[in-house]
């Protein structure tokens, strides 16, 4: 689709991976309207990815489950593509309140899907997760992470990735003109390089790096350590695959190119395929205590505690599938991640909200 022809409708898109996407969409020439019940979100948010790309943002606070309020936005906008990030995505929040997570996740992405269907919207590029592999030091040889790895996800908020997968693959099965991207993500960092939006998690962040970003501005005094006694890592904590929002963000355009290019293989059958979004690198919890403290000058104080519940050795993607085939790979570091997360945590201390009296 030529970029300024039809609107992308970003679902969730004043949230952390979506307001950032919606910028890149905007700077390449799309227009975009967002649509986000602001459960875990701020509508200054979207006000100021149309500040940084110089336009007004169509916003509509409305959950996915409200099918009429849903039905009015697109009947309104002449909608090409959906970006689906909106969904619940705390792990540990996911064990505890597993209803309110199939809800809304599940539920909210069958309302979508069913009003794209109403309307004739052809392609849907959706957030899925690293999680849905679980475990993988169940098998030999797994590391990096292929996308043929058996899924095998441990907690509520992973099953929910699992199940909108299968109902994106069947959708797709059974709807010739739908075209299908999974994204799934490994583990984004940073911010906007202006500082202007970034992830703003409310209450006591559950990531690693907003944890870090609030000791260093003093928002907490401590960093707990989950754990170095992980056989296998090179210092005994756990690796992950950090890629940088923005670079997130871009692959979000590169799916949709692929979706443009691509035709269905199978007749009668529309296209469904899922990609990696990862650098491809491991990195420990050390090694990124370490690389925010040469980024930033700042010294964060922590102590080792037992492991958390759930938390897995590695995972680290083979990224080599949307290399090849969306011709996407991350371009930024790191450490222009860590600056980058100091920027915006320098000058939002609180976020998108006001400080506590
Ligand atoms: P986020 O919470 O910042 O963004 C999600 C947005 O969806 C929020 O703005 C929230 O208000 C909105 N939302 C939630 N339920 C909704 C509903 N029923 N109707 C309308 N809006 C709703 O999270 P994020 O980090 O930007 O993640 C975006 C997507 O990417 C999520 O689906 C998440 O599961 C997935 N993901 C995130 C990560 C990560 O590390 N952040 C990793 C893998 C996958
Ligand atoms: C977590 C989720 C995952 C989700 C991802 C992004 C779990 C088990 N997994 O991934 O499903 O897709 O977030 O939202 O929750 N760590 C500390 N101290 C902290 C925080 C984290 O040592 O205060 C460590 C963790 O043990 C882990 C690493 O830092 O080794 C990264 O943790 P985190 O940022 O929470 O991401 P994941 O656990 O990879």
């Amino acid at each position: 689709m030529a970029p300024t022809e039809k609107y992308v409708l970003v679902a969730g898109g004043a949230g952390y991976i979506g307001s950032h996407t919606a910028l890149e969409l905007l700077l390449a020439g799309y227009k975009v309207v967002v649509v986000d019940n602001l459960c875990n979100s701020s509508e200054e948010a979207v006000r100021r990815v149309g500040e940084l790309a110089g336009c007004d943002v169509p916003f509509y606070a409305i959950d996915l489950r409200d099918k009429e309020a849903l039905d009015a936005v697109f009947a309104k906008y002449d909608i090409d593509a959906v970006l689906h990030f909106a969904g619940l995505k705390a792990v540990g929040e996911s064990t505890k309140l597993p209803l309110e997570y199939y809800d809304s996740n599940v539920g909210g992405s069958i309302a979508l899907l069913k009003t794209m269907a109403k309307h004739a919207v052809p392609k849907i590029v959706f957030s899925s997760s690293a999680t849905v592999y679980g475990d993988v030091t169940r098998f030999e040889n797994m590391i990096p992470i292929p996308e043929e790895c058996p899924t095998g996800a441990t907690s509520p908020y992973g099953h929910t990735k699992l199940i909108i997968e299968d109902i994106l693959r069947d959708a797709a099965t059974a709807d010739s003109n739908l075209k299908v991207a999974i994204l799934r993500y490994f583990n984004p960092i940073g911010a906007h390089p202006s500082g202007r939006i970034g992830e703003d998690p409310l209450g006591v962040p559950n990531n690693l790096l907003p944890y870090i970003a609030q000791v260093a501005i003093g928002r907490r005094a401590r960093l707990q350590v989950f754990g170095d006694d992980y056989v296998g890592s090179p210092d005994g904590t756990p690796l992950r695959d950090y890629l940088h929002v923005v670079d997130l963000a871009k692959g979000h355009l590169a799916a949709l190119a692929k979706l443009d290019s691509v035709a269905s293989t199978v007749p009668g059958e529309g296209y469904m395929r899922e990609w990696n979004l990862g650098s491809g690198k491991g990195s420990t919890v050390f090694q990124i205590i370490h690389a925010f403290e040469a980024a930033t000058g700042k010294t964060i104080p922590y102590d080792i505690v037992g492991r958390r519940a759930g938390d897995v050795l590695n995972l680290t993607a083979k990224a080599t599938r949307a290399n090849k085939e969306l011709n996407w790979a991350v371009t930024l570091s790191i450490e222009d991640a860590c600056r980058d997360l100091w920027h915006w945590t320098t000058m939002n201390p609180y976020g998108y909200g006001k400080q506590p009296e």
